[in-house]
């Protein structure tokens, strides 16, 4: 089912969400089958519990072949449920972000180019993964959703900040998620 995206200015995509207490149940079913259908309909790159108005700590992404990062593995529609994500190293990278609760507008926010991340997928299976490049910006974009941070609150440099029709005028490919 296609649920509602909040918006930012709700209050709840500010609030901290809650550990899932138990896998594999047809709530956790329902809601992720629930994320997909929102996120395809918006043809978004991620989305998580919280953008839906649900305080649980589930995301999901797609990593699909981007030829600005030919050399991401390509990790289709993963879930991701009580994430933990630890910086690998000091680096840290400028991208552009867009944000399906922030539509229209794309920034560029600093994020740790390399991390590790740790969860569980629907069933319960652990997931640990350590990943750079776009697929490393995405966790990290999703997971500030679950703390209440927006992609705004992490920016530096607000002159590089706008809506996306003014900032790309011949067409954007980064994705809202
Ligand atoms: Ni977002």
């Amino acid at each position: 089912m296609i649920r509602n995206v909040l918006r930012m200015g709700d209050p709840r995509l500010l609030a901290k969400s809650e550990p899932v207490a138990e896998l594999g149940t047809s709530e956790l079913h329902a809601l992720v089958a629930d994320m997909r259908d929102t996120m395809a309909q918006l043809n978004g790159a991620g989305l998580a519990a919280p953008q839906i108005g649900v305080l649980l700590r589930v995301v999901i992404f797609g990593v699909h072949a981007n030829p600005r990062y030919p050399d991401a593995e390509e990790v289709p529609d993963p879930v991701l449920v009580n994430p933990v994500l630890e910086p690998i190293g000091d680096a840290m990278e400028d991208g552009w972000e867009g944000c399906l609760s922030v539509p229209g507008l794309r920034g560029v926010v600093p994020r740790h180019a390399r991390i590790r991340y740790r969860g569980f997928d629907i069933s319960g299976e652990p997931i640990d993964r350590t990943v750079e490049g776009f697929h490393a910006r995405v966790v990290q974009h999703e997971c500030d959703h679950l703390d209440g941070i927006l992609y705004p609150m992490r920016m530096r440099d607000f002159s590089k900040f706008g809506f996306v029709e003014e900032l790309f005028p011949g067409g954007s490919e980064v994705p809202e998620d």
